[in-house]
């Protein structure tokens, strides 16, 4: 039996009468596959992506990206309708930080300030004083008196970067990205020797030694405003391959190529399986069935918000 599947067109065409329909607004990380880039009313990074989920005013916000991303967004705009395509879509440093162990820990250090990275789970979130993402992780820790000792949670690697950058001693939680962690460095060296002419970027959460061969570190948007105005013409992209699209889009003229990834694999390069468990058609169909829907206590959304509103606040 012949089953018709929609082409990516009509999946697109769909979607936006759906959209108009139920006055509803996409969000898609620059992770996502480009067809769901291009269909959604605004593209970003964590940080972006949760003032705009903030500031909707649409009755429904389908979020294309991760769990922690779209729980984020139903905790800065409860009385919206959040949809997130496939509730699978996890992270795995929010999954590395458990609420009852770090619980744990952070009853052992009473006085210590908790800053937790945005990708960590709404209970997480609610132990936590404040929120942090990659493009406004120094600014968060600056912001904290020097005489306060601080526990960051749940990405080891963002936090040894912060360390070093801010020259503040912090207790780090040992949470890791596996996509940044896949990038391998004698491969990363051998493609820099290949294409000497080549500037190599990276997301902060990569490993150090990966980080230190970096011309610039930076979030998703970071990267994307620093290849748009730099002057040189050909980039390293250590980062998730998805970050590709947007940016060769904004400089066609510029060569981009992926750090590769330890693992050979199809795209020699590395992708969030997470990210990619979300398509345009569980996003057609969430759109159509108004579900997988975020729901979250109502308590434990009141004590998430906090530290994320601190975050906020920070980053007018
Ligand atoms: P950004 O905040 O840079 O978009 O990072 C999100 C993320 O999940 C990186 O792995
Ligand atoms: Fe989580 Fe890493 Fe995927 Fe970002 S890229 S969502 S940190 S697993």
């Amino acid at each position: 039996m012949n089953v018709f599947k929609p082409n990516t067109a009509e999946l697109q065409e769909k979607i936006n009468m759906l959209r108009k329909k139920k006055n509803a607004v996409i969000l898609a990380h620059y992770y996502q596959e480009p067809e769901i880039q291009q269909i959604a009313d605004f593209v970003g990074d964590s940080l972006e992506l949760a003032k705009k989920a903030a500031q909707t005013e649409a009755d429904i916000i389908v979020f294309a990206g991760v769990h922690f991303m779209a729980e984020t967004a139903k905790i800065l705009n409860p009385s919206r309708k959040v949809l997130l395509p496939d509730l699978q879509a996890g992270c795995s440093l929010a999954d590395s930080c458990p609420p009852d162990t770090f619980g744990e820990l952070k009853a052992k250090y009473p006085d210590h300030v908790v800053v937790t990275y945005i990708n960590c789970s709404a209970e997480i979130k609610a132990l936590s004083d404040i929120v942090c993402t990659s493009s406004n992780a120094e600014k968060v820790i600056n912001s904290i008196p020097k005489e306060k000792e601080i526990i960051f949670a749940p990405d080891k690697n963002l936090g040894k970067y912060l360390i070093e950058k801010t020259g503040r001693e912090m207790l780090l939680w040992d949470g890791a990205c596996i996509v940044h962690e896949a990038f391998s460095l004698d491969k990363l060296i051998a493609l820099h020797k290949e294409n000497p002419q080549a500037e190599i970027i990276a997301h902060p959460e990569s490993e150090t030694h990966i980080l230190k061969t970096a011309s610039y570190i930076g979030s998703t948007s970071g990267m994307l405003n620093y290849v748009k105005e730099s002057p040189k013409n050909s980039f390293i992209v250590a980062t998730e391959a998805g970050i590709l699209y947007e940016m060769q889009k904004d400089v066609p003229q510029k060569e981009l190529i992926p750090a590769p990834a330890k693992e050979d694999n199809s795209c020699a390069c590395s992708e969030c399986a997470f990210m990619k468990m979300n398509t345009l058609e569980k996003l057609y169909k969430c759109l159509k069935n108004e579900t997988p829907e975020i729901l979250l206590e109502e308590d434990l959304m009141e004590k998430a918000h906090k530290p994320i509103k601190r975050m906020m606040e920070l980053s007018q």
